[in-house]
């Protein structure tokens, strides 16, 4: 394959099935990798599509630049495209963000402002206030924002949902790990028009506000928001299953050791999410998308002391969450129960029975 810009190789991602991490009652577990993207996360096609349409309306000029608020792989992503496409990238994050991102993004020629002071609500206000004030720096700075910008959604939902219906025509079950909302919303647009049957699950970390649940810190990169961003259409998620960190991060753990598969932390709790549904639909065909490559966070979820700094670790013992056996016993019973959404038909016909 010859490609005239790393831009090209965006997308076609693979799916891996699941074969140690299982229900063992005939589901099927898919994982589509979209660490298989150049910049090493789904992010790299938010970060095109917002560009490309910046471009083509005159909201990006040649040699311009790109402000955005980001925790990591939209960040990599807009460094990355920016770099290839000749625009200077200045990028607003904070001391959560994985280790390697500041590495990464400054080797792409990107410059970065670390937020340093929290909110009540953590650092994404913070981080926004700031982009603010470089907007007023550089007044023809083209913005994403991808909390809210429609050409984040649109991408998943015009390319990214193909992709899979090409190779899982007779899906039943769509599971995702919410940020923006950009992939699941998307994603549900177009499988919800094409599988009226399908079902599809918000895969949130315990102490997000993105579904309106109250907020409170949590340590898992990726996931979780403190308030509901723009971009995700709620009315188009059916269940939300809140993941703590434990099992989170076990999932990733185990992901890497039983299967090969060396994914992110927001991609341990969209499995783990995935073999709880399992654990109780057999015979259900399951796509979980795995947002990024574990290689983001490497000397950091995947060592016992950091870990053990967070607190994490201890509760990992607790529940017996490093073999592959306790795990599938914690999916079949999460600490926390899957949440139907009020607006599904299914969420009507119980409040009718009741
Ligand atoms: C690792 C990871 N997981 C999950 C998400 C959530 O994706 P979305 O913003 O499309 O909801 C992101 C978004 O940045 C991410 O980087």
């Amino acid at each position: 394959m010859i490609c005239d810009s790393i831009a090209d190789t965006v997308g076609r991602t693979p799916l891996v099935r699941l074969r140690h991490l299982t229900a063992g009652n005939g589901s099927e577990i898919l994982v589509k990798l979209e660490g298989h993207n150049p910049g090493g996360s789904v992010k790299d096609r938010a970060a095109l599509s917002m560009i490309t349409r910046a471009e083509r309306d005159g909201r990006l000029k040649p040699g311009g630049t790109i402000i955005e608020s980001t925790s990591g792989n939209l960040g990599k992503a807009l460094a990355l495209i920016g770099a290839a496409r000749g625009y200077q990238v200045i990028l607003v994050t904070d001391p959560k963000a994985a280790g390697s991102f500041l590495n990464y993004v400054t080797a792409l020629g990107a410059e970065v402002h670390v937020v340093r002071k929290p909110d009540e609500l953590g650092y994404q206000l913070p981080r926004l206030v700031k982009v603010k004030e470089l907007l007023e720096k550089h007044p023809d700075a083209f913005w994403p924002d991808q909390y809210n910008n429609p050409d984040n959604p649109r991408i998943h939902a015009e390319q990214t949902a193909y992709e899979l219906l090409d190779e899982v025509p007779d899906l039943d079950v769509l599971i995702v790990a919410v940020g923006t909302g950009g992939h699941i919303s998307g994603l549900s647009a177009t499988l919800k028009r094409e599988l009226p049957r399908i079902t599809t699950v918000g895969v949130d970390v315990v102490g997000s506000a993105a579904f309106g649940f109250p907020y409170q810190p949590w340590e898992m990169r990726g996931l979780g928001i403190a308030f509901p961003p723009g971009n995700l259409h709620a009315h188009l998620v059916d269940k939300v299953h809140p993941v703590t960190d434990p099992e989170g991060f076990a999932t990733t753990r185990l992901l890497a050791r039983a299967e090969g598969l060396l994914l992110g932390e927001s991609s341990g709790a969209a499995v783990f999410g995935a073999l709880h549904y399992a654990s109780l639909h057999p015979n259900s065909r399951i796509v979980a998308v795995a947002p990024d490559t574990g290689v983001n966070y490497l000397g950091e979820s995947f060592e016992d002391d950091w870990l053990d700094e967070r607190g994490i670790l201890v509760q990992m013992k607790e529940r017996d969450l490093f073999t592959v056996e306790g795990l599938l016993a914690a999916a079949r019973d999460p600490e926390y129960a899957t949440v139907l959404l009020a607006h599904t038909p299914e969420a009507r016909e119980l409040r009718k029975s009741a």
